[in-house]
């Protein structure tokens, strides 16, 4: 059943490591590397990675994903057809193989690791392929844009990704094959142009970090970007990591690290804050409650109780700054005569104040979103009074900070900004090496 596109995927292979010259010299890669794009044509800011998706006519079709750290489970428009051969494949389409109902995936995945939603209807084992003698195996997955339910077809996927060392990008591909899922072209109309899938990277078996083996370490490194223009870059896999211009500043020498927590029925990631400090002011976190780190929450989320006590505190501390009228969905704003980015607007820093004395230092950058070019607001949300975690730390929070997701150490790196060290996530060299 199987086997058709098992045997196309070696073809692949052999016929890139061809191209690169027989006695190809390996190339010592410690990671992938992928591209990330921002994107903000959908009803809030997303992040994507391009990922290479199948080889047509000797080329690589490429697909954009939603960074998604929480899901637990890869989808992407694409089609299921049991039988692939070349040419079978419609045009401006995506095929893969089915799992079929009685597979043990599809039961696992069912019980497990299907999205738990409550918008969700039960699946069935109602769906079939003509020709092919199983049911196939629908799951579901929920939309991060509308968080609308979506049903979607279990299969056996190949994505490519280009190897690094950490300062360019080699010839050389690195090829994971996860279980994902297709859902029909229709699903993705709420996400953001060209963007037609969503990367699982959370800690659940079926999310891309399991299919990720040796001699890849289990860390995810990402670097968002704040540039519509100029792609930001994730790596998988242990350091070195550079940015330009500083090709001798090894990105780790910045990081702080503190513990990465887990939470029962979550394959995301949580770390403790303990307080919330601005200008010396602490303000304390109750120690039961719960910090998220969310690639598709687009601004950090506090509870009710603690979102007041930080806009108050902010406020009094950025006292002589000249106020603008606030504009939904932010409650403080301030004129900025122009400065681009908040970089230089004299508001405060905000500190995620961490165990072991440790700080993750939100500075303005990362606090004050530029509305118009005129005026800024603190770039943070109320979760309202019963929020499931106390904190949500978004990503305007994360642009421009390197951060590092240590799966088998279970500890978060973050850098702090960027920008600060003169140069941003936009800054990966993308050239590709060939030391062949
Ligand atoms: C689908 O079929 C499989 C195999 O026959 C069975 O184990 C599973 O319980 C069925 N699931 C549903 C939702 O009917
Ligand atoms: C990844 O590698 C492929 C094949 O070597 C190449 O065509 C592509 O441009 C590379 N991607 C990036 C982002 O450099
Ligand atoms: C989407 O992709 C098409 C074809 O590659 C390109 O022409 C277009 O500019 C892209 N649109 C966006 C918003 O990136
Ligand atoms: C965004 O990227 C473009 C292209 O690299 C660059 O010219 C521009 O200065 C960048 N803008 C910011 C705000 O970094
Ligand atoms: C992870 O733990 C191992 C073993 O304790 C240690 O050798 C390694 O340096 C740690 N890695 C990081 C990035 O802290
Ligand atoms: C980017 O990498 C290439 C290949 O190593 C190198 O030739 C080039 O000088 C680098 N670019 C910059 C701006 O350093």
């Amino acid at each position: 059943m199987h086997l058709p596109i098992r045997l196309i995927v070696l073809v692949v292979a052999f016929i890139s490591h061809e191209r690169g010259g027989i006695a190809q010299y390996v190339q010592p890669y410690t990671s992938i590397v992928v591209p990330v794009n921002k994107h903000t044509d959908a009803a809030k800011p997303l992040y994507s990675v391009q990922i290479m998706t199948a080889y047509v006519n000797s080329q690589y079709l490429k697909a954009n994903f939603v960074i998604d750290i929480d899901a637990p489970l890869i989808w992407h428009d694409c089609i299921l057809q049991w039988n692939i051969y070349p040419g079978s494949c419609p045009s401006n389409t995506l095929c893969t193989s089915p799992v079929s109902c009685e597979e043990d995936y599809c039961t696992d995945v069912r019980t497990t690791y299907s999205y738990d939603n409550p918008s969700c209807s039960p699946v069935t084992n109602s769906s079939t392929l003509p020709g092919w003698g199983y049911c196939t195996c629908p799951v579901n997955v929920v939309c991060p844009v509308t968080g609308a339910c979506v049903e979607a077809l279990l299969n056996y996927d190949d994505f490519t990704v280009n190897t690094s060392n950490g300062r360019n990008v080699f010839s050389g591909l690195y090829g994971p094959s996860p279980n994902a899922a297709c859902a029909p072209s229709s699903s993705f109309e709420s996400f953001p142009a060209n963007v037609t899938g969503v990367m699982a990277f959370s800690s659940s078996p079926y999310a891309l970090p399991a299919y990720l083996y040796q001699p890849l370490r289990k860390i995810l490194a990402l670097c968002l970007p704040s540039n519509l223009s100029a792609p930001g870059v994730l790596f998988f896999g242990t350091g070195p990591y550079y940015l330009l211009p500083h090709s001798d500043v090894d990105l780790r020498s910045l990081l702080s690290y503190t513990p990465l927590l887990k939470q029962p029925d979550s394959f995301g990631y949580f770390i403790g804050v303990k307080a919330i400090v601005i200008k010396e002011i602490s303000i304390n976190i109750p120690e039961d409650t719960t910090t998220k780190l969310s690639t598709t929450e687009p601004y950090t989320t506090l509870r009710t109780d603690i979102y007041n006590r930080v806009v108050y505190t902010f406020s009094i501390a950025a006292i002589g700054i000249p106020r603008s009228k606030p504009v939904a969905p932010f409650s403080l704003c301030f004129r900025t005569f122009g400065i681009d980015n908040g970089v230089g607007l004299k508001v405060p820093d905000i500190d995620f104040s961490l165990p072991d004395g440790k700080k993750w230092t939100i500075s303005p950058a990362n606090s004050m979103k530029q509305i118009t070019k005129d005026f800024g607001c603190l770039a943070i949300l109320d979760g309202g009074a019963s929020s499931e975690h106390a904190i949500v730390i978004g990503t305007f929070q994360f642009e421009d900070n390197f951060l590092v997701f240590d799966l088998e150490n279970s500890t978060f790196g973050f850098s702090s900004s960027l920008l600060g060290e003169q140069t941003s996530c936009a800054n990966f060299n993308f050239t590709l090496t060939d030391l062949s």
